[in-house]
């Protein structure tokens, strides 16, 4: 008998006003420095995280559903070679891929429960609803927590796969990246488990620079969309039509960036981070970075943090890769 068919319930992990806390740090930090930054996890409150839904299904973003082609051709080897009495998805989203996983998981024996973790509450309620439904003997879990700062509070017990899917590794740069593989490894421990991690591939710029400044505007809006969430949480007064979204290929640092260019000089007042910023015409504020991978980087930086490589899979045009790995 499955008793609690009720809505789930979402384990707060996250202080109280920990997101307007965080957010006010994270703008007074970027916003005062010479060379503006943002950090991308701010794009999505629930209009944002519609766009990005919207973004997976344009014709020029192929990370979604590459992935969902390599997971639709390999999850079972996936979950052959790792065992998993519970999944835990880092940065859940819609868990719109979680399925191909579960069914793999459960096809191969042990699978217990899912453990879903976002910072956003919306996505969290939407997407277990639909999962309990679907997986009725499942034993689901939705942690809002931060997956940078708060993984010591998941569950330590049993052979757990973390999954850190659609390439939002990519969103952390080198520093943040290798902070995040050690503590996926102190979670792992020594009792078995396994991360799956998703990343896109080094592509040519001519593939990749469309993928993140679409012909429909799609990602033009989701990039000009953290400045309404800072207008909405902050009382910041941007004009948000005043700034031109920009992406463009770092070569050096194999990273897509995106931007958003002040069309003309301005201030804007943000009274709930205590700023009053100024752009001149042509200024550029950099919104995220989406870095991009060589298989042998992949291997290096799991290997620094005490991982290795008990599987790979990509597509056919080498664009994404899964990469499987466990504790040394
Ligand atoms: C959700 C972080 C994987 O970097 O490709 C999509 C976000 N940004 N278009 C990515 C995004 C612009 C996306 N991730």
């Amino acid at each position: 008998m499955n008793p609690s068919k009720t809505a789930l319930e979402i384990v707060h992990h996250l202080p109280p006003h920990y997101l307007e806390r965080t957010l006010r740090e994270d703008v007074r930090a970027g916003l005062s420095e010479p060379a503006k930054t943002l950090p991308p996890k701010w794009f999505y409150d629930q209009r944002g995280s519609e766009l990005f839904e919207q973004i997976t299904q344009l014709p020029e973003y192929f990370p979604t559903r590459t992935e969902r082609q390599i997971l639709e051709d390999h999850a079972g080897e996936m979950a052959a070679a790792s065992p998993t009495e519970t999944l835990i998805e880092l940065g859940s989203g819609s868990s719109r891929k979680t399925p191909l996983l579960l069914d793999a998981l459960k096809a191969a024996g042990d699978l217990r429960s899912y453990v879903a973790v976002d910072v956003s509450d919306s996505a969290l309620t939407e997407a277990n609803s639909g999962l309990s439904r679907d997986y009725p003997d499942l034993i689901l879990q939705a942690v809002a927590a931060d997956f940078e700062s708060q993984l010591q509070l998941l569950p330590r017990e049993g052979h757990r796969m973390v999954a850190f899917l659609g390439g939002t590794i990519g969103n952390l740069e080198p520093d943040a990246r290798a902070r995040f593989l050690t503590q996926v490894r102190e979670l792992l421990g020594k009792d078995g488990g396994s991360l799956l991690l998703g990343t896109g591939l080094v592509q040519p710029p001519e593939i990749l620079i469309p993928a993140y400044d679409d012909s429909s505007g799609v990602t033009a809006d989701f990039n000009r969309n953290v400045l309404r969430v800072l207008n909405a949480e902050l009382g910041a007064d941007f004009d948000v039509e005043a700034f031109e979204h920009v992406a463009v290929w770092n070569e050096d640092e194999e990273w897509v960036e995106m931007r958003l260019r002040a069309t003309h000089a301005m201030q804007v007042q943000l009274p709930g981070a205590g700023l009053e910023i100024s752009f001149d015409r042509g200024e550029e504020l950099r919104t995220e970075v989406s870095a991009k991978f060589r298989p042998g980087k992949i291997a290096a930086e799991l290997e620094a943090s005490g991982l290795t490589i008990i599987g790979q899979w990509t597509d056919a045009e080498e664009r994404y890769a899964m990469t499987l790995a466990e504790p040394l």
